[in-house]
């Protein structure tokens, strides 16, 4: 689009934003502080994880963690632990990684410029620019899947998000709608405006502050925006697993550092085949995650006494875990809720 002919008042809409922020906007308990690491904390684990779903998990982890040292002295697996519900568990091991670095790089005290902040583990810029902006007013807008929408949608700009220049083009926008010294309210604006009003689908268009600026509203192409030309590559992926089970016990084992799922627990994935007519029952599941489709197929295997169990774990290297003490490990989302069902909590 020709940004300073046909949108002369950028700065306009953005202002717009800025006062129905400040009426309509969310009063998160994350909103209260300007502590950079509590806002990094809740950045981390709402990316991929709404509001409602991870506020639990995030008072949880702050009150254990409150501050960088005490997450750095931390064990990973405890670090985990407390991530365990969320999914994407590498951002619990980034995080960790991440405080080892303040402390090491930085004395342990938070980086304040964005430029140092997005040297963390785990930190790109979308998160570089939440932390700055929110915590130190620095003018950086934090784009995501959010800023794509609402802009595409209110420009009426058919620009391929799929694009590699997508990240640089719509900041250049959110830049010139960007008020000087206010980047974290806008941020946050625009983070609300995209969960709340203009959703990915049926967005509310008649609640909608930004309406009457609005180019898709007006031509009632809302649906057509964003454009995203190259879908996602998703990875189909199979998984079997072996819930070798006595008396309430099962098998578990620690994940090594495979692709997916590094440090997680999990079953067996192979039994002898004289285990094989022990197997009573087995279920597949579904997972999806951003890049990978998994089906997961779990045979439950019971054996007929905890001896069979104890010498099977002691041949293959199997630990024993019970209901309780697998509350205490962190196994992948499908696995946790697997075991979950079994032992009828859900
Ligand atoms: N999602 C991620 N960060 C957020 C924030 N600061 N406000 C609302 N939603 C968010």
């Amino acid at each position: 689009m020709k940004k300073d002919k046909q949108y002369p008042d950028f700065l306009h809409i953005g202002e717009k934003l800025l006062r129905w922020y400040h009426i309509y906007g969310r009063e998160l308990s994350f909103r209260k502080t300007k502590n950079p690491y509590y806002i990094w904390i809740s950045e981390i684990v709402f990316q991929q994880t709404r509001i409602r779903q991870g506020l639990q998990h995030y008072q949880n982890f702050i009150v254990r963690f409150p501050d960088v040292r005490t997450l750095a002295e931390a064990s990973t697996d405890e670090v985990l632990l407390y991530w365990k519900g969320l999914g994407y568990y590498s951002r619990a091991t980034n995080i960790h990684k991440a405080a080892h670095q303040i402390m090491a790089d930085f004395d342990g005290n938070f980086p304040v410029k964005y430029e140092d902040i997005l040297q963390l583990k785990g930190v790109g810029e979308y998160t570089a620019a939440a932390v700055a902006s929110i915590c130190f007013g620095e003018d950086y807008p934090a784009v995501d899947g959010n800023f794509y929408r609402v802009l595409s949608r209110v420009f009426a700009d058919g620009f391929d998000i799929s694009s590699p220049k997508a990240f640089s083009y719509f900041s250049e926008l959110a830049h010139l709608m960007m008020p000087t010294g206010k980047a974290g309210d806008f941020n946050q604006a625009m983070m609300d405006l995209g969960s709340e009003i203009c959703k990915p689908r049926n967005p509310d268009c008649i609640s909608c502050p930004l309406h009457e600026d609005c180019l898709a509203y007006q031509s009632g192409t809302s649906g057509g925006f964003p454009v995203k030309k190259k879908k996602t590559v998703v990875q189909e992926m199979y998984l079997a697993y072996f819930f070798v089970e006595s008396g309430g016990k099962f098998l578990i084992r620690r994940r090594g550092t495979q692709e997916i799922w590094k440090n997680l627990y999990e079953f067996p994935t192979e039994i002898s085949d004289h285990l094989k007519p022990y197997i009573v029952s087995s279920r597949t599941m579904k997972h999806k995650l951003t890049h990978r489709h998994l089906t997961i197929d779990i045979s439950v295997v019971k054996l007929p006494s905890e001896k069979r169990l104890k010498d099977f774990a002691v041949q293959h290297g199997y630990l024993i875990s019970g209901y309780k003490a697998s509350e205490n490990k962190s196994f992948p989302k499908p696995l946790e809720k697997f075991i979950a069902h079994f032992f009828e909590l859900t």
